[in-house]
């Protein structure tokens, strides 16, 4: 059995929507706040996850390098530079010829050294060996050669270039 009350024509019952209506902000609030805090912890997870495969498109659409005033390199030197986010190297040989390789070893991606006495590319990480002229994996573990660059010396700077 209910009971009734009156109820006049002027009376205004607010006090229930208006809770409902504070609690609904508040969830709303609750979940804006939680999506931030969360987008705040997993951006920089995702920026670090990422930079790998955006350097990797990085080096990739690279397909040029221009270096100024390399055309003064002394014969049998090395000038050392990045071509696209990877270690390469330019080569000016005793015998006038200018070569280009990558310098990222293609055993396990250590940087290589041009030693100009030995007349050899070395890897140190584990021996590995290549030819200065060609990039050709000579000795130790490197199961394939170095890649070339095609090379083009100027009047102030030399070009290198996917080949
Ligand atoms: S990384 Fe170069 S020889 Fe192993």
């Amino acid at each position: 059995m209910t009971e009734q009350f009156p109820i006049e024509a002027n009376e205004v019952h607010e006090v229930e929507p208006v809770e409902t209506g504070r609690r609904a902000f508040l969830g709303v609030a609750a979940g804006v706040a939680g999506l931030c805090y969360v987008g705040a912890l997993a951006y920089p997870i995702y920026r670090y996850l990422d930079s790998p495969s955006e350097m990797a498109l990085g080096a990739a659409a690279v397909t040029e390098v221009t270096l100024k005033d390399a055309q003064k390199l002394p014969t049998g030197s090395v000038l050392m530079f990045k071509f696209g986010s990877s270690p390469a190297m330019l080569i000016h040989h005793t015998d006038g010829r200018w070569i280009s390789l990558t310098a990222v070893c293609t055993h396990l991606g250590c940087t290589v050294q041009y030693e100009p006495d030995a007349d050899r590319i070395h890897c140190a990480c584990h021996g590995g060996v290549y030819n200065p002229y060609t990039g050709a994996n000579v000795s130790g573990p490197p199961p394939k050669p170095l890649k070339a660059y095609k090379v083009t010396v100027g009047a102030a700077d030399v070009t290198v270039s996917r080949a």
